[in-house]
Protein backbone atom coordinates (compact mmCIF):
# COMPACT_ATOMS: atom_id res chain seq x y z
CA UNK A 1 0.00 0.00 0.00
CA UNK A 2 2.80 2.60 0.90
CA UNK A 3 4.73 1.77 -2.22
CA UNK A 4 3.47 4.59 -4.19
CA UNK A 5 4.02 7.40 -1.98
CA UNK A 6 7.66 5.81 -1.95
CA UNK A 7 8.39 5.80 -5.29
CA UNK A 8 7.39 9.73 -5.19
CA UNK A 9 9.63 10.16 -2.31
CA UNK A 10 12.34 8.51 -4.05
CA UNK A 11 11.91 10.25 -7.56
CA UNK A 12 11.81 13.31 -5.76
CA UNK A 13 14.80 12.84 -4.08
CA UNK A 14 16.52 11.61 -6.79
CA UNK A 15 16.12 14.76 -9.20
CA UNK A 16 17.58 16.59 -6.59
CA UNK A 17 20.75 14.53 -6.56
CA UNK A 18 23.55 15.37 -8.63
CA UNK A 19 26.64 12.76 -9.47
CA UNK A 20 29.16 12.17 -6.29
CA UNK A 21 32.34 14.39 -6.33
CA UNK A 22 35.76 12.38 -6.21
CA UNK A 23 36.09 11.64 -2.19
CA UNK A 24 39.12 13.69 -0.92
CA UNK A 25 38.89 16.39 -3.50
CA UNK A 26 37.42 19.55 -1.83
CA UNK A 27 38.28 22.18 0.51
CA UNK A 28 35.52 23.85 2.40
CA UNK A 29 34.37 27.19 2.14
CA UNK A 30 36.45 29.04 4.60
CA UNK A 31 35.13 32.38 6.59
CA UNK A 32 36.27 34.45 9.49
CA UNK A 33 33.40 35.60 10.57
CA UNK A 34 29.78 34.15 10.05
CA UNK A 35 28.77 31.28 7.95
CA UNK A 36 25.75 29.52 6.83
CA UNK A 37 25.60 26.48 5.06
CA UNK A 38 22.08 25.62 3.53
CA UNK A 39 20.40 23.57 0.79
CA UNK A 40 19.14 26.71 -0.96
CA UNK A 41 21.97 29.44 -1.95
CA UNK A 42 18.88 32.23 -2.06
CA UNK A 43 18.30 31.79 1.89
CA UNK A 44 22.24 30.85 2.39
CA UNK A 45 22.49 34.63 1.30
CA UNK A 46 19.60 35.95 3.49
CA UNK A 47 21.52 34.37 6.72
CA UNK A 48 24.80 36.23 5.60
CA UNK A 49 23.24 39.62 5.37
CA UNK A 50 21.24 39.07 8.92
CA UNK A 51 24.80 38.27 10.31
CA UNK A 52 26.44 41.43 8.68
CA UNK A 53 24.21 43.70 9.39
CA UNK A 54 24.86 42.99 12.89
CA UNK A 55 22.20 39.69 13.93
CA UNK A 56 23.34 36.60 15.86
CA UNK A 57 22.83 32.82 14.65
CA UNK A 58 19.69 32.98 16.26
CA UNK A 59 18.31 35.88 14.28
CA UNK A 60 19.85 34.14 10.99
CA UNK A 61 18.34 30.83 11.96
CA UNK A 62 14.80 32.74 11.73
CA UNK A 63 15.50 34.46 8.69
CA UNK A 64 16.65 31.38 6.86
CA UNK A 65 13.81 29.34 8.50
CA UNK A 66 11.09 32.10 6.93
CA UNK A 67 13.11 32.44 3.34
CA UNK A 68 13.42 28.65 2.95
CA UNK A 69 9.99 28.46 3.21
CA UNK A 70 9.67 30.30 -0.23
CA UNK A 71 12.49 29.48 -1.60
CA UNK A 72 12.71 25.90 -0.75
CA UNK A 73 9.19 24.51 -0.93
CA UNK A 74 10.22 20.88 -1.38
CA UNK A 75 10.83 21.49 2.54
CA UNK A 76 11.38 24.58 3.61
CA UNK A 77 7.67 25.94 5.20
CA UNK A 78 5.69 27.51 8.04
CA UNK A 79 3.42 24.44 7.65
CA UNK A 80 5.73 22.18 9.17
CA UNK A 81 7.61 21.29 11.43
CA UNK A 82 11.35 20.66 12.97
CA UNK A 83 14.23 21.26 15.93
CA UNK A 84 16.85 24.12 16.33
CA UNK A 85 19.63 23.10 18.47
CA UNK A 86 21.68 26.18 19.95
CA UNK A 87 24.71 26.65 21.42
CA UNK A 88 25.80 30.31 22.77
CA UNK A 89 28.11 31.96 23.02
CA UNK A 90 28.43 32.20 26.81
CA UNK A 91 28.23 28.04 27.24
CA UNK A 92 24.58 27.53 27.31
CA UNK A 93 22.89 25.75 24.93
CA UNK A 94 18.64 24.21 24.17
CA UNK A 95 16.94 22.60 21.93
CA UNK A 96 13.65 24.17 20.58
CA UNK A 97 11.18 21.50 19.33
CA UNK A 98 8.59 22.98 17.32
CA UNK A 99 7.71 19.30 15.61
CA UNK A 100 3.98 19.14 14.77
CA UNK A 101 1.21 17.45 16.41
CA UNK A 102 -1.59 14.94 16.17
CA UNK A 103 -5.07 16.86 16.36
CA UNK A 104 -7.82 16.34 18.63
CA UNK A 105 -9.74 14.31 16.04
CA UNK A 106 -6.99 12.16 15.34
CA UNK A 107 -7.38 8.14 16.74
CA UNK A 108 -4.99 5.54 17.27
CA UNK A 109 -6.53 3.55 13.70
CA UNK A 110 -7.54 6.75 11.83
CA UNK A 111 -5.41 5.18 8.71
CA UNK A 112 -6.36 1.77 8.59
CA UNK A 113 -9.07 0.88 6.18
CA UNK A 114 -11.76 -1.74 7.33
CA UNK A 115 -9.51 -4.48 6.88
CA UNK A 116 -6.64 -3.23 8.92
CA UNK A 117 -4.49 -2.29 5.76
CA UNK A 118 -2.58 1.14 6.10
CA UNK A 119 -4.04 3.41 3.63
CA UNK A 120 -2.57 6.77 1.74
CA UNK A 121 -4.12 9.42 4.29
CA UNK A 122 -0.77 9.78 6.29
CA UNK A 123 0.99 10.97 3.56
CA UNK A 124 -1.11 12.88 0.89
CA UNK A 125 -3.74 15.46 1.47
CA UNK A 126 -5.80 17.09 3.79
CA UNK A 127 -5.68 14.60 6.48
CA UNK A 128 -1.82 14.07 6.98
CA UNK A 129 -1.68 17.30 8.26
CA UNK A 130 -0.06 17.51 11.91
CA UNK A 131 -0.75 20.86 13.39
CA UNK A 132 2.49 22.65 11.72
CA UNK A 133 5.04 24.63 14.68
CA UNK A 134 7.40 26.23 12.81
CA UNK A 135 6.13 29.62 13.01
CA UNK A 136 6.09 28.96 17.03
CA UNK A 137 9.49 27.11 16.82
CA UNK A 138 10.86 30.43 15.09
CA UNK A 139 8.65 32.87 17.77
CA UNK A 140 10.35 31.24 20.80
CA UNK A 141 13.86 31.24 19.29
CA UNK A 142 13.87 34.80 18.73
CA UNK A 143 11.94 36.03 21.67
CA UNK A 144 14.73 34.06 24.38
CA UNK A 145 18.08 34.27 22.16
CA UNK A 146 17.95 36.76 18.63
CA UNK A 147 18.44 40.36 18.88
CA UNK A 148 16.75 41.69 16.02
CA UNK A 149 12.73 42.55 15.23
CA UNK A 150 10.24 39.59 14.21
CA UNK A 151 9.10 42.04 11.01
CA UNK A 152 12.70 42.61 9.81
CA UNK A 153 13.18 38.82 10.01
CA UNK A 154 10.47 38.39 7.77
CA UNK A 155 11.36 40.52 5.63
CA UNK A 156 13.93 38.96 2.81
CA UNK A 157 10.92 35.91 2.82
CA UNK A 158 8.00 38.75 2.07
CA UNK A 159 10.30 39.91 -0.63
CA UNK A 160 11.07 36.71 -2.20
CA UNK A 161 7.31 35.43 -2.21
CA UNK A 162 6.31 38.84 -4.03
CA UNK A 163 9.04 39.83 -6.29
CA UNK A 164 9.57 36.20 -6.75
CA UNK A 165 13.28 34.36 -7.52
CA UNK A 166 14.87 32.59 -10.61
CA UNK A 167 13.79 29.09 -10.24
CA UNK A 168 17.44 26.88 -10.39
CA UNK A 169 17.84 23.71 -12.75
CA UNK A 170 16.97 21.27 -9.73
CA UNK A 171 13.95 23.22 -8.61
CA UNK A 172 12.32 23.39 -11.96
CA UNK A 173 13.17 19.13 -12.66
CA UNK A 174 11.97 18.81 -8.96
CA UNK A 175 8.19 20.38 -9.83
CA UNK A 176 8.18 18.54 -12.63
CA UNK A 177 9.05 15.19 -10.63
CA UNK A 178 6.25 16.16 -8.18
CA UNK A 179 3.67 16.70 -10.99
CA UNK A 180 1.40 13.48 -9.85
CA UNK A 181 1.23 15.02 -6.55
CA UNK A 182 0.82 18.56 -6.68
CA UNK A 183 -2.16 18.64 -9.80
CA UNK A 184 -3.84 16.79 -6.71
CA UNK A 185 -4.21 19.93 -5.09
CA UNK A 186 -5.53 22.83 -7.54
CA UNK A 187 -3.80 25.56 -5.53
CA UNK A 188 -0.50 23.28 -5.65
CA UNK A 189 -0.91 23.21 -9.16
CA UNK A 190 -1.62 26.83 -10.22
CA UNK A 191 1.23 27.80 -8.01
CA UNK A 192 3.95 25.64 -8.49
CA UNK A 193 3.50 23.82 -11.74
CA UNK A 194 1.98 26.93 -13.54
CA UNK A 195 -1.49 25.40 -14.01
CA UNK A 196 0.24 22.39 -15.99
CA UNK A 197 2.08 24.76 -18.15
CA UNK A 198 5.36 23.76 -15.84
CA UNK A 199 8.22 27.06 -15.17
CA UNK A 200 11.06 27.14 -17.15
CA UNK A 201 14.71 26.95 -16.11
CA UNK A 202 15.70 30.59 -14.41
CA UNK A 203 11.81 31.79 -14.70
CA UNK A 204 10.75 34.09 -11.75
CA UNK A 205 8.66 32.21 -9.42
CA UNK A 206 5.99 34.44 -7.48
CA UNK A 207 3.76 33.63 -4.57
CA UNK A 208 1.76 36.53 -3.74
CA UNK A 209 -0.62 34.65 -1.34
CA UNK A 210 2.47 33.53 0.73
CA UNK A 211 3.71 37.20 0.40
CA UNK A 212 0.31 38.20 2.27
CA UNK A 213 0.32 35.54 4.83
CA UNK A 214 3.76 36.41 5.76
CA UNK A 215 3.26 40.09 5.98
CA UNK A 216 0.11 39.50 7.97
CA UNK A 217 2.70 37.34 10.47
CA UNK A 218 5.28 40.68 10.56
CA UNK A 219 2.50 42.70 11.31
CA UNK A 220 1.15 40.73 14.49
CA UNK A 221 3.70 38.43 15.11
CA UNK A 222 3.14 34.38 15.70
CA UNK A 223 -0.17 34.89 17.11
CA UNK A 224 -1.15 34.94 13.43
CA UNK A 225 -0.48 31.86 12.66
CA UNK A 226 -2.48 30.53 15.14
CA UNK A 227 -5.21 32.45 15.98
CA UNK A 228 -5.55 35.22 13.95
CA UNK A 229 -6.75 35.38 9.82
CA UNK A 230 -4.17 32.35 8.70
CA UNK A 231 -5.67 29.95 11.66
CA UNK A 232 -9.40 30.68 10.45
CA UNK A 233 -8.55 30.36 6.53
CA UNK A 234 -6.46 26.80 7.66
CA UNK A 235 -9.15 25.89 9.93
CA UNK A 236 -12.20 26.65 7.42
CA UNK A 237 -10.11 24.73 4.53
CA UNK A 238 -9.46 21.68 6.64
CA UNK A 239 -12.69 21.55 7.55
CA UNK A 240 -14.23 22.01 3.87
CA UNK A 241 -11.66 19.04 3.20
CA UNK A 242 -12.38 17.09 5.87
CA UNK A 243 -9.04 17.55 7.50
CA UNK A 244 -8.89 17.48 11.36
CA UNK A 245 -7.11 20.52 12.50
CA UNK A 246 -9.12 23.28 14.05
CA UNK A 247 -8.84 26.69 15.55
CA UNK A 248 -8.87 25.18 19.10
CA UNK A 249 -5.66 22.44 17.74
CA UNK A 250 -4.05 25.54 16.17
CA UNK A 251 -4.86 28.01 19.27
CA UNK A 252 -3.23 25.43 21.65
CA UNK A 253 0.03 24.25 19.82
CA UNK A 254 2.87 25.45 21.70
CA UNK A 255 6.85 25.49 20.85
CA UNK A 256 8.86 23.75 23.43
CA UNK A 257 12.12 24.18 24.93
CA UNK A 258 13.81 21.14 25.86
CA UNK A 259 17.52 20.04 27.45
CA UNK A 260 19.99 19.16 24.58
CA UNK A 261 20.98 15.20 25.11
CA UNK A 262 24.88 14.97 26.13
CA UNK A 263 27.34 12.54 25.66
CA UNK A 264 31.16 12.42 24.83
CA UNK A 265 33.27 10.36 22.38
CA UNK A 266 36.81 10.36 22.59
CA UNK A 267 37.61 13.43 23.98
CA UNK A 268 34.93 15.74 22.40
CA UNK A 269 31.56 16.63 23.52
CA UNK A 270 29.01 15.87 21.67
CA UNK A 271 25.05 17.93 22.33
CA UNK A 272 22.84 16.58 20.42
CA UNK A 273 18.61 16.05 20.14
CA UNK A 274 16.65 14.34 22.92
CA UNK A 275 13.00 12.73 21.92
CA UNK A 276 10.70 13.39 20.22
CA UNK A 277 14.24 13.21 18.43
CA UNK A 278 15.12 9.51 17.99
CA UNK A 279 18.73 10.91 16.50
CA UNK A 280 20.56 11.54 19.50
CA UNK A 281 19.84 8.47 21.75
CA UNK A 282 20.78 6.90 18.35
CA UNK A 283 24.06 9.37 17.83
CA UNK A 284 25.23 8.84 21.15
CA UNK A 285 24.64 5.13 21.83
CA UNK A 286 26.08 4.07 18.12
CA UNK A 287 29.24 5.73 18.91
CA UNK A 288 29.34 4.45 22.39
CA UNK A 289 28.76 1.54 20.73
CA UNK A 290 31.83 1.92 18.21
CA UNK A 291 34.33 3.35 20.87
CA UNK A 292 36.22 0.44 22.09
CA UNK A 293 36.21 -1.74 18.80
CA UNK A 294 39.22 0.38 17.56
CA UNK A 295 37.36 0.05 14.01
CA UNK A 296 39.12 3.10 12.96
CA UNK A 297 42.30 1.64 12.94
CA UNK A 298 40.76 -0.44 9.32
CA UNK A 299 40.77 2.96 7.72
CA UNK A 300 37.68 5.15 6.42
CA UNK A 301 36.06 3.30 3.30
CA UNK A 302 37.49 -0.37 4.49
CA UNK A 303 34.95 -3.19 4.79
CA UNK A 304 35.54 -3.52 8.53
CA UNK A 305 34.72 -0.17 8.86
CA UNK A 306 31.49 -0.20 6.85
CA UNK A 307 30.69 -3.55 8.75
CA UNK A 308 31.05 -1.70 12.12
CA UNK A 309 29.23 1.02 10.93
CA UNK A 310 26.18 -1.48 9.85
CA UNK A 311 26.05 -3.63 13.26
CA UNK A 312 25.95 -0.61 15.57
CA UNK A 313 23.20 1.08 13.04
CA UNK A 314 21.07 -2.41 13.16
CA UNK A 315 21.46 -2.26 16.86
CA UNK A 316 20.46 1.14 17.90
CA UNK A 317 17.23 0.52 15.10
CA UNK A 318 16.11 -2.15 16.71
CA UNK A 319 15.99 -0.33 19.87
CA UNK A 320 14.88 2.77 18.36
CA UNK A 321 11.75 1.61 16.59
CA UNK A 322 10.56 0.10 19.90
CA UNK A 323 11.03 2.15 23.06
CA UNK A 324 11.38 5.69 21.88
CA UNK A 325 8.29 8.26 21.21
CA UNK A 326 6.73 11.61 22.42
CA UNK A 327 8.71 12.11 25.60
CA UNK A 328 5.20 13.74 26.97
CA UNK A 329 3.27 10.72 26.44
CA UNK A 330 5.88 8.14 26.81
CA UNK A 331 8.82 6.81 29.07
CA UNK A 332 11.87 6.68 26.62
CA UNK A 333 14.40 4.77 28.18
CA UNK A 334 17.53 6.66 27.58
CA UNK A 335 19.39 6.41 30.60
CA UNK A 336 18.60 2.52 29.88
CA UNK A 337 19.61 2.85 26.37
CA UNK A 338 22.88 4.32 27.29
CA UNK A 339 24.21 2.66 30.23
CA UNK A 340 27.61 1.35 29.93
CA UNK A 341 26.54 -2.30 30.48
CA UNK A 342 24.06 -2.15 28.62
CA UNK A 343 26.13 -0.82 24.96
CA UNK A 344 28.66 -3.20 26.04
CA UNK A 345 26.51 -6.21 26.05
CA UNK A 346 25.36 -4.98 22.47
CA UNK A 347 29.28 -4.23 21.29
CA UNK A 348 29.59 -7.59 22.41
CA UNK A 349 27.29 -9.17 20.18
CA UNK A 350 29.31 -7.91 17.16
CA UNK A 351 30.67 -10.46 15.39
CA UNK A 352 34.38 -9.36 14.17
CA UNK A 353 33.63 -10.06 10.94
CA UNK A 354 30.73 -11.25 9.72
CA UNK A 355 27.14 -9.41 9.92
CA UNK A 356 25.10 -10.26 12.45
CA UNK A 357 21.60 -11.19 10.21
CA UNK A 358 18.71 -8.65 11.96
CA UNK A 359 16.65 -11.44 12.96
CA UNK A 360 18.84 -12.62 15.40
CA UNK A 361 18.93 -8.72 17.23
CA UNK A 362 15.98 -7.80 18.77
CA UNK A 363 15.36 -4.71 21.03
CA UNK A 364 17.73 -5.11 23.80
CA UNK A 365 16.28 -3.56 26.94
CA UNK A 366 14.43 -5.79 29.83
CA UNK A 367 10.78 -5.43 29.97
CA UNK A 368 10.60 -3.98 32.94
CA UNK A 369 13.19 -1.16 31.61
CA UNK A 370 10.74 -1.04 28.60
CA UNK A 371 7.82 -0.27 29.71
CA UNK A 372 8.42 2.60 31.23
CA UNK A 373 12.51 13.28 3.67
CA UNK A 374 11.72 15.38 3.01
CA UNK A 375 13.38 17.79 4.89
CA UNK A 376 15.76 20.43 5.06
CA UNK A 377 18.69 21.42 7.53
CA UNK A 378 21.00 24.64 7.93
CA UNK A 379 24.10 25.18 9.95
CA UNK A 380 25.07 28.95 11.36
CA UNK A 381 28.02 30.51 12.99
CA UNK A 382 28.35 33.65 14.16
CA UNK A 383 31.33 35.98 14.83
CA UNK A 384 30.56 36.26 18.71
CA UNK A 385 30.53 31.92 18.56
CA UNK A 386 27.29 31.41 18.76
CA UNK A 387 26.13 28.55 16.73
CA UNK A 388 22.78 27.10 16.12
CA UNK A 389 21.33 24.09 13.95
CA UNK A 390 18.15 23.42 12.53
CA UNK A 391 16.12 20.59 10.99
CA UNK A 392 12.99 21.09 9.76
CA UNK A 393 10.36 19.34 7.77
CA UNK A 394 7.55 18.93 5.70
CA UNK A 395 7.82 15.21 5.77
CA UNK A 396 7.76 13.93 2.02
CA UNK A 397 8.95 16.53 -0.37
CA UNK A 398 5.89 19.17 -0.69
CA UNK A 399 4.61 17.54 2.82
CA UNK A 400 1.05 16.18 2.09
CA UNK A 401 0.57 17.79 -1.54
CA UNK A 402 -1.43 20.43 0.21
CA UNK A 403 -1.36 24.47 -0.56
CA UNK A 404 -3.81 26.25 1.59
CA UNK A 405 -6.18 28.27 -0.40
CA UNK A 406 -6.10 31.73 -0.05
CA UNK A 407 -3.35 31.37 2.22
CA UNK A 408 -0.62 29.74 -0.28
CA UNK A 409 1.40 27.31 2.02
CA UNK A 410 2.00 24.05 2.02
CA UNK A 411 1.63 21.50 4.30
CA UNK A 412 3.04 18.70 5.89
CA UNK A 413 2.10 15.24 6.29
CA UNK A 414 4.03 14.35 9.27
CA UNK A 415 1.53 12.23 10.79
CA UNK A 416 3.02 9.35 8.48
CA UNK A 417 6.11 9.81 11.31
CA UNK A 418 3.57 7.68 13.65
CA UNK A 419 3.28 3.81 13.63
CA UNK A 420 0.03 3.77 11.53
CA UNK A 421 -0.35 0.36 12.30
CA UNK A 422 2.66 -0.66 14.50
CA UNK A 423 4.86 -3.16 13.05
CA UNK A 424 4.01 -1.87 9.38
CA UNK A 425 6.56 0.05 7.55
CA UNK A 426 5.98 3.65 7.40
CA UNK A 427 7.11 5.88 4.03
CA UNK A 428 11.12 5.79 5.39
CA UNK A 429 10.62 1.85 5.66
CA UNK A 430 10.64 2.02 9.41
CA UNK A 431 8.87 -0.54 11.55
CA UNK A 432 7.77 1.35 14.60
CA UNK A 433 5.77 0.29 17.81
CA UNK A 434 3.17 1.62 19.98
CA UNK A 435 5.33 3.66 21.78
CA UNK A 436 5.45 6.17 18.29
CA UNK A 437 1.75 5.07 17.73
CA UNK A 438 -0.88 8.36 17.12
CA UNK A 439 -2.89 10.01 19.62
CA UNK A 440 -4.32 13.57 20.13
CA UNK A 441 -1.52 16.19 20.72
CA UNK A 442 1.36 13.51 21.15
CA UNK A 443 4.03 14.48 18.43
CA UNK A 444 5.49 11.56 16.17
CA UNK A 445 9.00 10.01 16.89
CA UNK A 446 11.51 12.13 14.46
CA UNK A 447 14.79 11.15 12.98
CA UNK A 448 15.85 14.69 12.84
CA UNK A 449 19.68 15.07 14.83
CA UNK A 450 20.44 18.49 14.60
CA UNK A 451 23.69 18.50 16.27
CA UNK A 452 26.92 20.45 17.56
CA UNK A 453 30.04 18.76 18.73
CA UNK A 454 32.67 20.71 21.36
CA UNK A 455 36.38 20.07 21.13
CA UNK A 456 38.16 21.79 24.36
CA UNK A 457 34.79 23.28 25.45
CA UNK A 458 34.36 24.74 22.38
CA UNK A 459 32.23 24.58 19.29
CA UNK A 460 34.09 22.24 16.78
CA UNK A 461 31.39 20.88 14.57
CA UNK A 462 27.45 21.57 13.57
CA UNK A 463 25.57 19.54 11.53
CA UNK A 464 22.40 18.11 10.62
CA UNK A 465 20.90 16.72 7.46
CA UNK A 466 17.45 15.91 6.11
CA UNK A 467 17.03 12.50 4.23
CA UNK A 468 13.89 10.63 7.12
CA UNK A 469 15.54 7.65 9.32
CA UNK A 470 19.05 7.92 7.07
CA UNK A 471 19.75 11.21 8.67
CA UNK A 472 20.79 10.13 12.02
CA UNK A 473 23.68 7.41 10.18
CA UNK A 474 24.45 10.34 7.85
CA UNK A 475 25.36 12.51 10.65
CA UNK A 476 27.05 10.22 13.00
CA UNK A 477 29.17 8.61 9.58
CA UNK A 478 30.30 12.80 8.55
CA UNK A 479 31.11 12.98 12.28
CA UNK A 480 33.56 10.00 12.36
CA UNK A 481 35.09 10.89 9.41
CA UNK A 482 36.45 14.22 11.11
CA UNK A 483 37.16 12.98 14.57
CA UNK A 484 37.85 9.19 13.76
CA UNK A 485 39.83 9.46 10.07
CA UNK A 486 41.12 13.43 9.97
CA UNK A 487 39.06 14.44 6.93
CA UNK A 488 38.37 18.19 6.73
CA UNK A 489 34.77 18.61 6.69
CA UNK A 490 34.32 19.15 2.66
CA UNK A 491 35.77 15.54 2.39
CA UNK A 492 33.97 14.33 5.53
CA UNK A 493 30.63 15.02 3.83
CA UNK A 494 31.62 14.12 0.22
CA UNK A 495 32.83 10.42 1.23
CA UNK A 496 30.18 7.61 0.21
CA UNK A 497 28.47 6.54 3.18
CA UNK A 498 26.13 3.39 4.28
CA UNK A 499 22.40 2.91 5.96
CA UNK A 500 21.20 -0.02 8.00
CA UNK A 501 17.86 0.57 9.51
CA UNK A 502 17.32 -3.30 11.48
CA UNK A 503 14.40 -3.58 9.07
CA UNK A 504 14.92 -4.28 6.42
CA UNK A 505 17.37 -6.30 6.83
CA UNK A 506 19.89 -3.96 4.13
CA UNK A 507 22.69 -2.75 3.66
CA UNK A 508 22.30 0.13 1.78
CA UNK A 509 25.72 1.86 -0.13
CA UNK A 510 25.78 5.08 -2.21
CA UNK A 511 27.96 4.92 -5.17
CA UNK A 512 31.77 5.54 -4.49
CA UNK A 513 32.68 2.30 -2.44
CA UNK A 514 35.14 0.28 -4.40
CA UNK A 515 33.84 -3.02 -5.79
CA UNK A 516 36.30 -4.80 -3.90
CA UNK A 517 34.88 -3.64 -0.71
CA UNK A 518 31.48 -4.52 -1.88
CA UNK A 519 32.09 -7.93 -2.65
CA UNK A 520 34.19 -7.93 0.95
CA UNK A 521 31.09 -6.91 2.63
CA UNK A 522 29.04 -8.95 0.80
CA UNK A 523 31.12 -12.11 2.06
CA UNK A 524 30.42 -11.14 5.40
CA UNK A 525 26.95 -11.56 4.95
CA UNK A 526 25.43 -8.46 4.23
CA UNK A 527 22.71 -7.54 1.70
CA UNK A 528 23.34 -4.99 -0.36
CA UNK A 529 21.61 -2.55 -2.50
CA UNK A 530 22.71 0.35 -4.10
CA UNK A 531 20.90 3.72 -2.23
CA UNK A 532 17.27 4.06 -3.71
CA UNK A 533 16.94 7.46 -3.36
CA UNK A 534 21.03 7.13 -4.53
CA UNK A 535 21.68 9.86 -1.50
CA UNK A 536 22.08 8.57 1.83
CA UNK A 537 21.05 12.42 3.18
CA UNK A 538 22.57 15.42 2.70
CA UNK A 539 24.38 16.67 5.94
CA UNK A 540 25.37 20.78 5.94
CA UNK A 541 28.07 21.23 8.60
CA UNK A 542 30.47 23.99 10.14
CA UNK A 543 33.84 22.93 11.12
CA UNK A 544 35.13 24.99 13.64
CA UNK A 545 39.04 25.01 13.97
CA UNK A 546 42.29 27.53 14.27
CA UNK A 547 40.21 30.76 13.95
CA UNK A 548 38.62 29.58 10.87
CA UNK A 549 34.64 28.66 10.04
CA UNK A 550 34.57 25.76 7.51
CA UNK A 551 31.25 25.34 5.34
CA UNK A 552 30.83 22.10 4.36
CA UNK A 553 28.27 22.09 2.02
CA UNK A 554 26.86 18.75 0.55
CA UNK A 555 27.06 18.23 -2.74
CA UNK A 556 24.43 15.55 -3.27
CA UNK A 557 21.87 18.62 -3.13
CA UNK A 558 22.17 21.80 -4.53
CA UNK A 559 22.86 24.70 -1.71
CA UNK A 560 25.53 26.18 -0.67
CA UNK A 561 27.86 27.28 2.05
CA UNK A 562 28.24 31.10 2.12
CA UNK A 563 30.59 33.18 4.92
CA UNK A 564 31.99 35.99 5.24
N1 LIG B 1 9.91 13.59 8.83
C1 LIG B 1 11.12 12.86 8.98
C2 LIG B 1 11.59 12.83 10.39
O1 LIG B 1 11.24 13.71 11.15
O2 LIG B 1 12.28 11.93 10.75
Amino acid sequence: MKNAPFVRFLSITLTLSISLPAAYAHDPVYARKGIVVAQEPVAADVGVAVLKSGGNAVDAGVAVGFALAVTHPFAGNIGGGGFMLIRLADGRTTFIDFREKAPHQATHDMYLDPSGNVTHDSLIGWRAVGVPGTVRGLELALKKYGTKSWSELLAPAIHLASSGFPISYSQMRSFHNTADLLSQFPDSKRIFLKDGAFYDWNETLQQPELARTLERMARNGAKEFYEGETARILASQMEKNAGLITLEDLREYQAVERKPLEGDYKGYRIITSPPPSSGGVGILQMLAMLDGTSYEKSKAGSATAYHYLAEVMRRFYADRNEYLGDPDFVKDPITALLEPGYIKARRDSIDPVLATPSEQINPGLPAAVAEGSDTTHYSIADEQGNVVAVTYTLNAGYGSGVTVPGAGFLLNDEMDDFAAKPGAPNLFGLVQGEANSIAPGRRPLSSMVPTIVLKDGKPFLVLGAPGGSRIITAVMQVMLNVIDFGMNIQDAIDSPRVHHQWKPDRLDIERGISPDTIALLKKAGYNIEEAKPAVIARVEAILISDGWLQGGHDDRGSGKAAGY
